[in-house]
Formats: C-alpha cells, structure tokens, sequence
C-alpha cells in the first residue's frame, strides 16, 4: 500500500499575460497586466495532491531570489514537505505564459535552476525512497535526472508516474520503467514519432494506446483535453469524457489530473477511480487561474464527481 507521494520535478515562477491571440513574428501586441503565479509541472503535481489530500514531498531546486521564495511559500501554504528543495546559485525557473480567451495556453520554458538538477544529485536521493511511495516525474528538469529516478524507483519498488512533458523521444527501456505514463495529445504524438498526427477522438486515443504498449508504455493513459481521456493497461481500455465547463486557464489543467490520480491510487483506488477522480479536478482547475492556485480541494472533486 503507497502511503505518501515523492515529486522530482520543475518549480517555476509563471509570468502570465491574457491576450486575444499570439503576436506574430516581428508583431508587438498588447496583453493584459502582469500575473505571476507558483508554477512548474513538478511544483504544481506536488501542491495540487497535497491540496487533495496526499501526504506530498517535493525534491528539485530554485534560485537564490525572490521567485524561490514564492514557490517554496506555495509548497508550505500546500502542506508539501519542501525539505527536498535545494537553492541553487541560477536563477529560478521560470515560465512565459500567454493565456487567451478560451483558456488555451502557450508556454516558453527558462529552465534556470531546475537545469541544475542532475543524476548523481538524485542518486543521493535513494535513502529517501521506498516501496511503499508513489512517484510522480516530468521532464522539465534533466532527462539524466529523470532516470536516474526511475532507475532507483524500479529497484526499490516504488510505484511511478511518468508525465512524459515537455515531450522529448524516449526509448521503450525508459518507459517500461513507469507503472504509468500520461501524455496529452501532442506528447502522444512525439512518443509515437509521428508528429503531425496527435489523436483527436477517443478511437484514435486508443489506438494509441496500442501504439504506446508497442513502446513500452505498461499503462497509457493519454490526456485529451476537452474530450476527457483514454486509458488502457494492455488488457482493459476505457474512456473517460470531460465535464462540460467554461474554461478560463488550462494551465496546469494535465499537472492537476496526475496529481488527482496519485492523490487516489496512493489511498487505494482503482485505476479507474483514479483516474475519474483526477478528470474531476482537472475540470475544477480550468475554471480558476493560475497554476498551483487553480488546484480544487478533495471536497471540491468529490462534490464534482457527485454532480454526474
Ligand atoms: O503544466 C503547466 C506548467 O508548465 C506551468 O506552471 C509552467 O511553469 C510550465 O512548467
């Protein structure tokens, strides 16, 4: 039985602009005023399943400044251990985000400190891991890192969750190592290495399932935005369709459902529980702003979850 989540993963300061559209090359185009948020794919699975209830630590590293202090403030006022948390000498990640009027996001990565992550500093790590942890890792600090993780997770029997995100190529050893890997659409397609066609209904998400299993993928779930999600581990395939909302920021929407996810199966869900439950608070999130401070309460994805 997993009775807490360990997260290796990117802390980021999202610097947030609402616009109507993306400026085009060579274009200056006015946006809203200035949000800035706690973020990072590692940071925000980290306080989105401590929000949820889980019992959360978080490893990874921040700058020096003040963005460092806002994304170690977000973990604690979360309930995450953020022990884990070195302070590096760059300077803290950081994420541009433009946000437009149907919630759709686009996002370029400074990866600063988060760069500064490295295998031999997880190796160190080992000691802290166990069997009976849940693992969550993405891929916004170094892949070397993100191996050595799995690496180490597989030895000692820890259960993990790879967010194969942002999307690189990776080989079916690396992702046999993973219980679990969720890609959204376009990710789909880059594991797939056929770029140009990511999934667009249910069918073609199970498809490439199929096509993720051929991989090396031992449970897929991929990540349909609107639509909701296929899962499949090879034996049993399902879908799970999205709750109707009006979406005002997706960000961090993907971040918010793996959290959901782990937050469930470390108390003992099913698969399909937990991933029910982690499509209730991804529908939650994208109704709210911000990254870590769209994540809903366990109350709040319960009361959802109710409403179907
Ligand atoms: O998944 C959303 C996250 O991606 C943002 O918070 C941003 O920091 C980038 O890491």
């Amino acid at each position: 039985m997993t009775n807490s989540i360990f997260v290796l993963g990117s802390l980021n300061a999202d610097l947030v602009i609402q616009a109507d559209r993306l400026p085009t090359p060579g274009e200056t185009l006015q946006g809203s005023d200035l949000s800035i948020y706690p973020g990072g794919k590692g940071a925000n699975q980290a306080c989105a399943a401590a929000r949820l209830g889980a019992k959360v630590a978080m490893f990874g590293a921040v700058g020096q400044d003040v963005f460092g202090d806002l994304l170690l403030e977000s973990l604690t006022n979360s309930g995450v251990d953020s022990g884990g948390v070195v302070r590096s000498e760059r300077a803290t990640g950081s994420a541009s985000i433009t946000v437009l009027p149907n919630g759709e996001n686009s996002i370029l990565l400074s990866p600063g400190a988060n760069a500064s992550v490295s295998a031999s500093w997880v190796e160190g790590l080992a000691p802290k891991l166990s069997a009976d942890q849940l693992v969550l890792c993405q891929l916004e600090v170094p892949f070397a890192a993100v191996e050595a993780l799995l690496k180490i997770s597989n030895e000692k029997g820890a259960r993990v969750i790879l967010d194969p995100a942002p999307a690189i190529e990776l080989s079916p050893e690396t992702l046999r190592l993973a219980e679990i890997v969720t890609p959204n659409q376009a990710e789909c397609a880059v594991l797939l290495n056929r770029e140009s066609q990511q999934p667009r209904t249910f069918e073609e998400g199970l498809e490439a399932c199929r096509g993720l299993h051929a991989r090396g993928v031992r449970t897929a779930i991929v990540k349909m935005g609107d639509l909701g999600c296929v899962v499949s581990d090879g034996n049993e395939s399902f879908a799970v369709e999205a709750y109707q909302v009006d979406p005002i920021d997706t960000t961090a929407a993907g971040d918010t459902f793996n959290a959901g996810l782990a937050a469930a199966l470390a108390t003992g869900s099913t698969l399909r529980e937990a991933v029910e439950f982690g499509n209730a608070a991804a529908a939650l999130s994208v109704t709210r702003p911000g990254a870590q401070s769209s994540a809903p309460s366990r109350e709040e994805v319960e009361r959802q979850l109710q409403s179907r």
